[in-house]
């Protein structure tokens, strides 16, 4: 595991957007599982600037998302599906053919995560797993106790997970109890992973990660032993061992 420490958003952005750019120089059609949430939408901005000047594109590019709210279809304004293609892939030109998103709507959910993980294999497997942090150390929606050898799968949310995901939602609009998520394997699978941690909230999850023991209770302890994990933090969380 390797941590990379940004002072500054800028440069967590732009490190982020590196590690990105990298991989498409070397394959253009890479597969790249994005995801949503705060921390990435800098990430986002970055890449479609450099879209924007013509230092990168993204036509080539096999785009995924880690997951979906169970009943939100892809035209639903809290749809990730939807937040992704709004800040992210339409502007950056990723092509609508290149996009798999995980459907919340589909009328077999579990069908539908079968599906999604033929589609990641049709695609040669993820090159690179893009994820942010819950507070409560989730992963995508792979919430505490979820198995590491877990596909794709329908995941019932915490209550911390509802409330923190709230504010993503209308004033006095239900978040979802479930969702569907790449599961702690899928994710496992990448041939590489990049986390991306910021906000105090996230202390403890970036400690348990960082002390290597792996507990089923944090599920970010389930990427310790990738091979090629690297991690962009904000340097505010680096005092707390
Ligand atoms: C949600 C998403 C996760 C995301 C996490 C952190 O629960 N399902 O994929 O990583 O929240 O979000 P944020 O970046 O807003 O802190």
């Amino acid at each position: 595991m390797e941590i990379r420490w940004c002072t500054s958003r800028s440069t967590f952005d732009a490190l982020a957007a590196d590690q990105v750019a990298a991989l498409l120089a070397r394959k253009p059609a890479a597969a790249i599982a994005f995801p949503t949430g705060l921390t990435p939408v800098g990430l986002y901005a970055e890449l479609t600037g450099r879209v924007a000047d013509g230092s990168l594109s993204l036509d080539q590019c096999r785009l995924f998302d880690l997951d979906e709210y169970v009943g939100l279809s892809a035209d639903d304004p809290q749809s990730y599906a939807q937040t992704i293609r709004r800040q992210f892939a339409e502007p950056a030109h990723v092509p609508p053919k290149h996009l798999r998103l995980i459907r919340g709507d589909h009328t077999d959910a579990d069908a539908e995560c079968r599906e999604y993980e033929r589609a990641i294999a049709v695609a040669g497997g993820l090159d690179l797993a893009i994820l942010g942090l819950g507070a409560n150390g989730h992963i995508a929606f792979n919430e505490p106790g979820t198995a590491w050898d877990s596909a794709t799968h329908v995941a019932t949310l915490s209550a911390a997970t509802r409330a923190a995901n709230a504010m993503q939602f209308a004033p006095g609009a239900q978040v979802p109890e479930h969702g569907i998520t790449m599961g702690i394997a899928t994710i496992r699978a990448a041939r590489e992973i990049l986390l991306l941690v910021a906000g105090d909230s996230k202390q403890h999850a970036l400690s348990a990660l960082r002390s290597g023991t792996p507990s089923l209770q944090w599920p970010v302890t389930a990427l310790a032993s990738h091979p090629n994990l690297m991690v962009i933090a904000d340097a505010t969380l680096s005092s707390l061992e």
